[in-house]
């Protein structure tokens, strides 16, 4: 029988590659702007978090290095035929002008192809680390931000950068984490890489400001709360993958490149389908930042969803976004009384975890690829 904990474990097999991560990151934030510096460091040497994302994107690098790619170009400069690829997804990919080097410019080991054995350490392996950081520092600039907007005055255990310093910190600190993101990103000198995370930034403001302005019987729709949960956290992920993919030499439109971003996309959904779980289930100790507090934005998240589709009477609180004395309780309680609500929301992000490893189980078999696939159970199962 199978065991999930036979599968390699995905922190560890990248903690030594990420060591040198703190170090390297702390000097790319440094300004000569003391208090900016001493925000943004503080957020990356006491509190780095769990690197999350710069984890998935190592193991990514190492999961399509086991991967041939598949050729997009013949000798002359030719499209050829790909496998997998039709018309329509090039019609898709129109703009995103990733054609011509397919990555593949960037590729610069022996014979211009990437293999597990000759992958770390070469130049490839750097940049992909450094997309790494590039989408930590990303997130970490969207979370100072998003501290600010939803008034949260903790987050990884400690105080948020706007309790701790001003508000005022806290926007240029992310507005400077997101400047120097973006520098780095240009140095990757890869376009298709640049327009895919810039494409990743515009959904992560996207996201916010639907869910800042959704119009009233939007919020009872299962549909507006996935898109809104894409914006604001797959997006990121699955631009990542995708990302990692074409650093690693795969083409735009290759099948290796579209299973990346699958996974991304499905294991950003159910991470933040188990994030608003956790909002309900868990304490404010254990997570580092405030619990039961979607409520108190007017957020109506999958648990809610499901208790008010059951529940007539909720609809007209979830639209009013639990503005009345007593809304948040009585949608509470109808949460606790429902028997099935909370089970059909960890059902949809296992359903979710479950597609994204099917996207994983479309690369070739790897250390690096079943660590993901654990990762991937990790994210539904985990408590904070
Ligand atoms: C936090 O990211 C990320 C997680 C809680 C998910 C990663 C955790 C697991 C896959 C479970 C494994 C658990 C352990 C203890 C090894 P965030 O963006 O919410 O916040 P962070 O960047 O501050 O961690
Ligand atoms: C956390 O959600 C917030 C996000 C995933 C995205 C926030 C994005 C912005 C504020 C847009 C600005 C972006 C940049 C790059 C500066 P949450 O509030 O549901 O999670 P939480 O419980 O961890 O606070
Ligand atoms: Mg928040
Ligand atoms: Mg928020």
């Amino acid at each position: 029988k199978m065991s999930i904990d036979t599968l390699p474990d995905p922190f560890k097999m990248v903690e030594k590659e990420l060591q040198p991560f703190s170090d390297s990151i702390k000097e790319l934030v440094s300004t000569d702007q003391p208090v900016l510096s001493m925000a943004a460091k503080h957020f990356f040497e006491k509190r780095h978090g769990k690197r999350f994302r710069p984890t998935i994107v190592q193991l990514m690098a190492k999961a399509v290095a086991a991967a041939t790619p598949e050729k997009m170009f013949s000798d002359d400069g030719k499209l050829i035929a790909v496998e997998g690829l039709d018309e329509s997804d090039i019609e898709h990919t129109e703009g995103v002008s990733g054609w011509e080097w397919s990555g593949a410019s960037n590729i610069e080991v022996e014979g211009g192809v990437i293999t597990p054995e000759n992958h770390k350490g070469s130049e490839v392996w750097r940049r992909q680390a450094q997309l790494g950081q590039i989408v930590e520092m990303i997130h970490v600039a969207s979370l100072i931000h998003d501290d600010v907007l939803d008034e949260a005055d903790t987050r990884r255990g400690g105080e948020s950068v706007h309790k701790l310093y001003s508000n005022k910190v806290a926007v240029l600190a992310g507005d400077y984490l997101l400047a120097r993101a973006s520098v780095l990103l240009a140095r990757l000198e890869n376009t298709a890489v640049v327009q895919i995370m810039a494409n990743a930034l515009e959904s992560l403001v996207a996201g916010e400001i639907m869910q800042l302005k959704a119009p009233a019987e939007s919020l009872l729709e299962m549909e507006t709360y996935l898109r809104k949960s894409y914006y604001k956290t797959a997006s990121l992920i699955c631009y990542a993958c995708r990302s990692a993919a074409l650093l690693g030499g795969h083409a735009y439109g290759s099948t290796v490149a579209t299973a990346c971003e699958e996974f991304g996309y499905h294991l950003g959904l159910a991470y933040q389908i188990q994030d608003d779980i956790l909002d309900f289930t868990a304490a404010a100790n254990i997570l580092g930042k405030p619990a039961l507090a979607d409520m108190d934005l007017g957020l109506s998240t999958a648990p809610i969803l499901y208790t008010a589709q059951e529940n007539e009477h909720l609809r007209p609180l979830v639209m009013r976004r639990f503005k009345k004395k007593g809304d948040k309780e009585t949608a509470l309680r109808a949460l606790y009384d429902s028997d099935t609500a909370m089970d059909k929301a960890k059902a949809l992000a296992l359903f979710h975890a479950q597609r994204a490893i099917d996207a994983l189980l479309r690369l070739p078999r790897s250390e690096a690829r079943d660590a993901l696939i654990r990762l991937t159970h990790a994210v539904i199962t985990r408590k904070k």
